[in-house]
């Protein structure tokens, strides 16, 4: 019997869902273990050990469930873990298994979309604070200006379902007017965090009309696609079943009820023990 390779897709909770729903759009055939680490999120709001200590935990736990790729489909994580986990742990603990983030294939194309040069990024407080976007995207495009605004309230307004309120109205008008404060010419805006497309109707209210938004999805899932073709030796170890299946360290009943909105069907968990 031939043995199921998934592709590992991780996030802290729940907002990776709405990276592995464009990843399976654009990819169908392959199989996919989706973990959420909920019973430890949020991650946005913790120390770069922390962040790192669980996030090598989970990839871990996924290379052991047969994955021999695996997608951080968190900014947080792709920003406080991702470097140190490619750098110094895989050659030790899996020298053939890959480790890829969000946060690269976006800044790689941020250049394409800005016609001013002037970028934004909004992100948890974590994800700002490592200031992994305007480092990565010095590299790519070095003449580009970046501002930055960290909204923590956004994610947990996602959490607790209250993305329509007019509490989220609140939070998202004053971080969107603090960030183009910071910067009357920014024409590109980085949703920089995998909660934020369920706020995409909010963001669009308060942002003038001829300012781009990237949201990641595509971009992360065309990007993975790009990758898979260019490493054929590790794209021909992943299964192509088109099975998903998810998993959570917290309660799948909690897990499957919300992770609906986030993946746009409906989902059934099951629950891990890291
Ligand atoms: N998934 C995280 C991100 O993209 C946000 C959720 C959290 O703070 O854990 O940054």
């Amino acid at each position: 019997m031939k043995t199921k390779k998934p592709i590992g897709v991780f996030d802290s909770g729940y907002g990776g869902l709405t990276l592995l729903k464009e990843i399976v759009k654009q990819l169908p055939e392959y199989d996919y273990l989706y973990l959420g680490d909920n019973a430890r999120a949020p991650y946005g709001t913790r120390s770069f050990e922390t962040v790192y200590e669980y996030t090598l935990q989970c990839v871990k736990q996924l290379f052991a469930m047969d994955c021999e790729l695996v997608v951080l489909a968190c900014n947080t994580a792709s920003a406080k873990a991702l470097r140190t986990i490619q750098q110094k742990d895989l050659p030790k603990i899996a020298p053939n298994k890959r480790v890829l983030g969000v946060i690269r294939p976006t800044t790689e194309v941020v250049g394409q979309y800005s016609k001013t040069g002037h970028i934004g990024v909004l992100g948890t407080t974590g994800t700002i604070t490592s200031n992994s976007y305007p480092i990565e995207i010095s590299k790519f495009y070095p003449e580009l200006k970046v501002n930055q605004e960290a909204c923590p309230m956004w994610v947990p307004l996602v959490e607790n379902n209250e993305f329509d309120s007019e509490g989220a109205d609140y939070f998202i008008q004053k971080n969107i007017n603090s960030l183009l404060s910071k910067d009357k010419q920014i024409d590109t805006i980085i949703l920089g965090c995998t909660h934020y497309p369920l706020l995409i109707n909010k963001i669009k209210k308060y942002l003038p009309t001829n300012i781009t938004l990237l949201s990641q999805g595509e971009i992360v899932a065309e990007s993975l696609a790009d990758y898979l073709q260019r490493h054929s030796e590790l794209e021909q170890k992943c299964s192509k079943g088109g099975i998903i299946d998810f998993y959570t360290t917290d309660a799948p009943e909690n897990f499957d009820k919300a992770a609906s909105l986030f993946f746009g069907k409906p989902v059934q968990s099951k629950h891990l023990d890291i």
